[in-house]
């Protein structure tokens, strides 16, 4: 892999296959991270084990499993080894009530010794290249080094660090001081997370980390990676045009009232950052139909378009 490592962040209820398309359509390079999915789910569901569907094009493209029990990782990543993924990765961060019960996630910071074989099994199973991302630790950074040796040592070949604590879920501002550190005392790449705005932010945090890794600031913002100049030269028309090749995407796994809704939540990250973006989410947050949603969308996109010609005229 190219360094510095860009990855796209794996966001539940984001990441889908049709968002992983549209940055990799903007983005060659960049490491595609799947939303993250219950190996319990994946054991039980063809439904679950869909979600990590993924086209040829997505690559390199790295799923991501939860789950707390090592022999179930082991069968489910073996499961994997034909699909050519680029990776396995193991989420030992979130903060959710519900996987934290379910003993998995960031309550394997917890359970060092549990986590560790749980890479062991990981790494056993399959060819597959193994990682794991988590947090600086449960309350403290007290035990990031010591947690992270121990998963290199089972086998884990590239670490990601968001930079807040459990306890902290995304209060306050993510502190990557304790990332460099590891990074000193790790042999494997070390990827850093939190609160990154772009490609020149992310350059600036990287210091002597391996690459960095993007979130919410992709969302409807799939040019996150580029640089500021690059960015800046984009019209609203590119955007509008790339958000409706976004919903497409979405249309070819989703039936059209599911898709119109859940479209939602990315429109007010696409249609941001000029004046009248206001007015403008509100008419395309009350489309209920694709016909309508995209109708909108391209008056919008050629009003401003008009506008921008008579301003330049
Ligand atoms: C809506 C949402 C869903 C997320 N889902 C996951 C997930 O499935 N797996 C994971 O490891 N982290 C998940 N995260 C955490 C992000 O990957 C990332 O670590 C965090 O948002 C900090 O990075 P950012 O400031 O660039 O967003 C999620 C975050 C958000 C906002």
């Amino acid at each position: 892999m190219t360094k510095p490592i860009a990855c796209l962040a794996p966001m539940d209820g984001f990441t889908d296959t049709a968002y992983r398309r549209i940055v990799r359509k903007l983005n060659p390079e960049v490491v595609l991270f799947s939303e993250f999915t219950s190996i319990n789910g994946i054991e039980h569901s063809d439904f679950v084990r869909s979600r990590l569907d993924f086209s040829q094009e997505e690559l390199p493209y790295i799923i991501q499993l939860f789950g707390n029990e090592p022999e179930l990782f082991a069968k489910t990543v073996e499961s994997f080894k034909d699909s050519g993924v680029s990776g396995i990765d193991i989420n030992m961060g979130c903060p959710s009530k519900n996987i934290i019960k379910a003993n998995a996630g960031g309550s394997l910071m917890n359970d060092k010794d549990l986590a560790c074989r749980i890479v062991e099994a990981s790494c056993k199973a399959g060819d597959i290249p193994v990682s794991v991302k988590t947090r600086l630790g449960w309350d403290n950074r007290d035990n990031l080094v010591s947690f992270v040796s121990g998963l290199v040592d089972a086998g884990a070949c590239m670490i990601s660090i968001h930079g807040r604590t459990f306890k902290q879920k995304y209060k306050g501002v993510a502190d990557w001081g304790p990332i460099y550190d590891l990074k000193k005392k790790t042999s494997v790449p070390v990827i850093g997370n939190g609160d990154l705005k772009g490609k020149e932010h992310a350059l600036h945090m990287l210091k002597n980390l391996d690459g960095y890794m993007i979130g919410r600031a992709s969302i409807g913002n799939p040019w996150v990676f580029w640089s500021d100049e690059e960015r800046a030269a984009l019209r609203l028309k590119d955007k509008i045009d790339v958000m409706i090749h976004h919903f497409q995407l979405i249309r070819e796994f989703k039936e059209e009232k599911k898709a119109v809704i859940e479209f939602r939540k990315h429109v007010s990250g696409y249609i941001r950052g000029f004046s009248g973006a206001k007015g403008c989410r509100a008419l395309l947050m009350r489309c209920e139909s694709e016909k309508e949603l995209i109708k909108e969308a391209e008056s919008i996109a050629q009003y401003y378009e008009s506008k921008a010609t008579d301003e330049t005229e």
